[in-house]
């Protein structure tokens, strides 16, 4: 297949953007009363508005056929089918066997299940006190060591059901290699009834494996008796031989498998955490929220397809609109960890260049994603959003009912919400910037002077997901539909979602180095480096 910028479809979509270059958006809903519900569309209870946006049906009839120009309809049936579509790594991409309902890829069922239910057992006996510690004790707090995709889908989810916490037991995230991270976390602690998960699909990662260590170390310190870590160490892995490796106990072992990718592997044991927090049924209910995407994701058609219509409108920014970034911006203090999730799950995935047939591409492919919850990011940098040069399109996030009824909080945030998008697209022009000077008590020439400090050129696109409520089930199915928008995404560009080779050379030079440094000895590199390593040494002598 060729390059996606030789398509029929993208000289299409390059000819209408420059035709309706200055296309605006209230035009667009004076002209088209019924847009509102045109460019709506529901699946797996979650509702997406995307008619502020850049769009006519033109539009999207043109990114919808580069879509099928693309093959999209038969790569996802490819994914679902359990081909081998990371090539460059030569493995099946399977994290939705993880939450397929029984008859949908037989091949996977029976382990699938066989790790829910070692999951399960083992909620409950924490759950009911008969896990206990080396002393005798329940546990009452859990540390899951783990980082990138082993860290950033359990921290997520389980803060985002914390109405569903059920309080047996407390959890804890340690990702970062700096000590801190664990220091601080272990003050709060005690060694006899604090049990670590070690999440780490290749076992490898140093970070993990650096914290993990100093783990055992506090417990043994403690426990004086090398038996205690079967007591207080589970791990989650799909290298077994490590994990025995390390020390902990073949039975403590969940298993996960190379067909799982690690920003895609919460639905895996990798998920244990959240299960701990929120009980097994709670876990089951955030697998059948993303079966529900899966399903909406493979049968309905692309133009009514939630993951293909928000896919299409970022290659639409990114390609013809020039955006360099995304802002995700939930209404919902739960979904705090969200954007910062989206961002491996995103940046990771198609953050690359290469065309997965050969060659490099020569366009634009995954944006920065950024955001922080509202309204939070109204009084930062929402100022960016709405006046600065930068053109950024924005999901907003926002659930009909709140978990907390508190007073009139939840009507707040709602309009505070459907305000901001309505303001990226009205804007200010410089007639009413001038008005508002003369109403503040400022002369007429003032006014006229100050006036475009004011104005805001609006016509800035954003999506609006509503949910009905953010439940176990909604959250599964919100996080499927970015999955598979990132998916759709890549199928468009052509390079490989699954693989992650940028992160390596990093991870290739910290080995050289940390010895050098541990070491106290010079080594071969740049002035810069070798400065800075010279710094180091110096200190530690
Ligand atoms: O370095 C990147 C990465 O490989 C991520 O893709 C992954 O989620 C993370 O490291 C952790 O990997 P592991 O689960 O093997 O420790």
């Amino acid at each position: 297949m060729t390059k996606p910028t030789t398509t029929i479809a993208w000289a299409a979509l390059r000819g209408h953007r420059t035709a309706s270059g200055d296309m605006n958006m209230l035009n667009l809903f004076q002209q088209q009363p019924n847009r509102a519900a045109a460019f709506s569309v529901e699946a797996a209870g979650i509702a997406l508005d995307y008619s502020k946006n850049l769009v006519t049906d033109e539009t999207i009839a043109l990114l919808m056929d580069l879509a099928k120009e693309r093959g999209l309809s038969e790569r996802i049936q490819a994914m679902m089918a359990g081909e081998s579509i990371n090539t460059t790594e030569k493995r099946q991409v399977l994290h939705t066997a993880l939450r397929a309902r029984s008859g949908s890829l037989p091949e996977h069922m029976g382990e699938v299940s066989a790790v829910l239910k070692k999951m399960e057992e083992f909620v409950a006996a924490v759950h009911r006190g008969q896990w206990r510690g080396f002393t005798g004790q329940k546990i009452t707090d859990v540390v899951n060591i783990g980082i990138g995709g082993s860290d950033l889908g359990p921290m997520m989810v389980t803060q985002a059901l914390t109405p569903y916490h059920q309080r047996d037991v407390q959890l804890h995230f340690v990702s970062n290699v700096d000590a801190s991270d664990l220091t601080e976390t272990l003050k709060r602690l005690k060694p006899e009834t604090t049990l670590f998960i070690v999440a780490s699909k290749t076992f490898t990662t140093t970070e993990t494996l650096t914290n993990a260590r100093s783990a055992r170390h506090w417990l043994l310190d403690s426990a004086q008796d090398d038996a205690a870590v079967a007591r207080h160490f589970v791990a989650v892995s799909a290298n077994i031989e490590k994990v025995k490796n390390f020390g902990i106990d073949a039975d403590n072992i969940f298993p996960m498998w190379d067909w799982v990718g690690g920003r895609y592997s919460l639905w895996s044991a990798i998920g244990l955490p959240i299960a701990l927090a929120c009980g097994m049924a709670n876990f089951r209910a955030l697998l059948e929220g993303a079966a529900d995407m899966d399903e909406h994701f493979t049968s309905a058609p692309l133009d009514k397809n939630l993951p293909v219509l928000m896919g299409m409108l970022g290659v639409w920014y990114i390609n013809f609109w020039d955006a360099e970034s995304h802002a995700i911006l939930p209404y919902d203090h739960y979904l705090g960890a969200f954007t910062k999730y989206i961002q491996q799950l995103d940046m990771e995935s198609n953050g690359k260049s290469a065309y997965q047939q050969g060659g490099y591409l020569e366009h634009h492919t995954g944006p920065v994603i950024w955001g922080e919850p509202g309204t939070n990011g109204q009084h930062s940098f929402h100022q960016l959003l709405h006046q600065g040069t930068r053109f950024v399109p924005a999901d907003f996030i926002v659930s009909l009912t709140s978990h907390n009824p508190l007073g009139d909080h939840h009507t707040q945030l709602f309009a505070n919400c459907i305000s901001q998008s309505r303001a990226l697209m009205l804007g200010k022009n410089a007639a009413q910037a001038q008005a508002e000077f003369i109403a503040m008590g400022y002369s007429d020439s003032e006014a006229a002077a100050l006036a475009h400090h004011k104005v805001m050129p609006g016509n800035r696109p954003s999506n609006t997901l509503l949910l009905e409520k953010l439940t176990p089930r909604t959250l599964g199915a919100l996080i499927a539909l970015y999955e598979h928008k990132v998916f759709v995404q890549s199928v468009i560009w052509g390079i490989n979602a699954f693989d992650q080779w940028g992160v390596e050379l990093g991870k290739q030079l910290c080995t050289e180095i940390y010895p050098a440094l541990a070491g106290g000895q010079a080594i071969e590199v740049d002035g810069s480096t070798a400065a800075l390593m010279q710094k180091f040494n110096a200190k530690q002598q």
